[in-house]
């Protein structure tokens, strides 16, 4: 079996990071929105740093404006994603890009969002599941926002929470009241810490928030103490490798971290984070760590293993997931 066609998990997927250009270019075109600026001349999205990268990223999702949009989102990010084998896929979805966190427009863009998944669960037979996240650098209000949707709608298809945006602001526990909301509402709960804030930002996120993954979490790797610590634990990480090559947290793909961490018995995953921005796929995530570090079937299927232990489904869809592993 090809590496393409290797039935995978992605954790750690930003629903509006995984809009192909062409997508945004075209919705920018219906709505005579100028987005020139954001483009390279050939046609990739073009930004300097990672603080850039989320300028142009709010800049992108500016022209998905309705429910209807999102549901066309929906539909390219599924597709494109069981082209590369994807049979299982949890994505990032933020209130603050879909209504403005009213919790009556957050519904209409979630039934959008779920009747666009239904349909490309039963034409490609991938499963799609949300878990809502609020954005550091909009701060602790909009997180409670936030949270307020995710706890009013969780259930079978929204299943956890979560927090993204730039890490250099705001503290962890400055969200504490957030993530104690949707802990309550039984939802399951990761931050993104560990790729740009060093191994105390993944032991605040760890103490304060309480979370059981860690988006990234990468730099854990230097602290072995706290290695130690989520190994024991059982604290699983999306990693995003080649999210991490591009934006230079790692200058090249075989000094990247993942086979470290994994070795000293940390639970390690697999995502793309934003594909079209970084340059990456599934497939290419596989391509590369197969260079990098010899990896083959046996550790691409634990990787699966571990993704699907980590799911934030419910039983029944990882039984039906692991039938699609076997
Ligand atoms: N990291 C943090 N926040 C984000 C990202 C990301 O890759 N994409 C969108 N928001
Ligand atoms: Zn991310």
């Amino acid at each position: 079996m090809s590496l393409s066609e290797l039935p995978k998990l992605e954790l750690h997927l930003h629903l509006e990071g995984a809009a192909p250009p062409a997508f945004i270019r075209g919705l920018a075109k219906e709505k005579s929105v100028d987005l020139s600026g954001i483009f390279r001349e050939d046609g990739s999205y073009a930004y300097r740093d990672f603080v850039h990268f989320l300028s142009v990223y709010e800049a992108a999702t500016s022209v998905l404006k309705s429910p209807e949009d999102y549901a066309r989102l929906v539909t390219a990010v599924l597709e494109e994603s069981a082209a590369h084998g994807v049979v299982y896929c949890e994505t990032f979805v933020s209130p603050d890009f879909c209504g403005g966190s009213d919790v009556g427009a957050w519904r209409e863009y979630l039934h959008a969002m779920q009747d666009a998944a239904d349909r490309a669960e039963a034409q490609h037979g991938i499963i799609l599941r949300g878990i809502v996240t609020c954005i550091r650098h909009f701060g602790p209000e909009k997180a409670k926002a936030s949270a307020r949707c995710a706890a009013e709608t969780a259930g079978d298809w929204i299943t956890g929470f979560g927090i993204a945006g730039d890490e250099g602001q705001g503290k962890p526990r400055d969200f504490a009241y957030s993530f104690d909301m949707a802990r309550e509402a039984g939802l399951r709960l990761t931050a993104h810490a560990g790729e740009w804030g060093g191994p105390q930002s993944v032991k605040d996120a760890l103490d304060d928030l309480k979370v059981e993954r860690i988006g990234h979490g990468v730099r854990a790797i230097e602290d072995l103490a706290l290695v130690d610590r989520l190994a024991e634990d059982g604290i699983t990480l999306e990693v995003c490798p080649g999210s991490n090559v591009t934006l230079g947290v790692y200058p090249k793909w075989d000094q990247h971290p993942i086979q470290k961490l994994r070795e000293r018995g940390v639970k390690v995953t697999v995502s793309t984070d934003d594909p079209p921005f970084f340059h990456t796929t599934m497939t290419r995530e596989y391509e590369e760590l197969e260079r990098a570090f010899g990896w083959g079937a046996a550790d691409f299927h634990e990787i699966s293993q571990t993704a699907l232990a980590a799911a934030f489904c419910d039983e029944d869809t990882k039984a039906k997931i692991a039938k699609r592993l076997e």
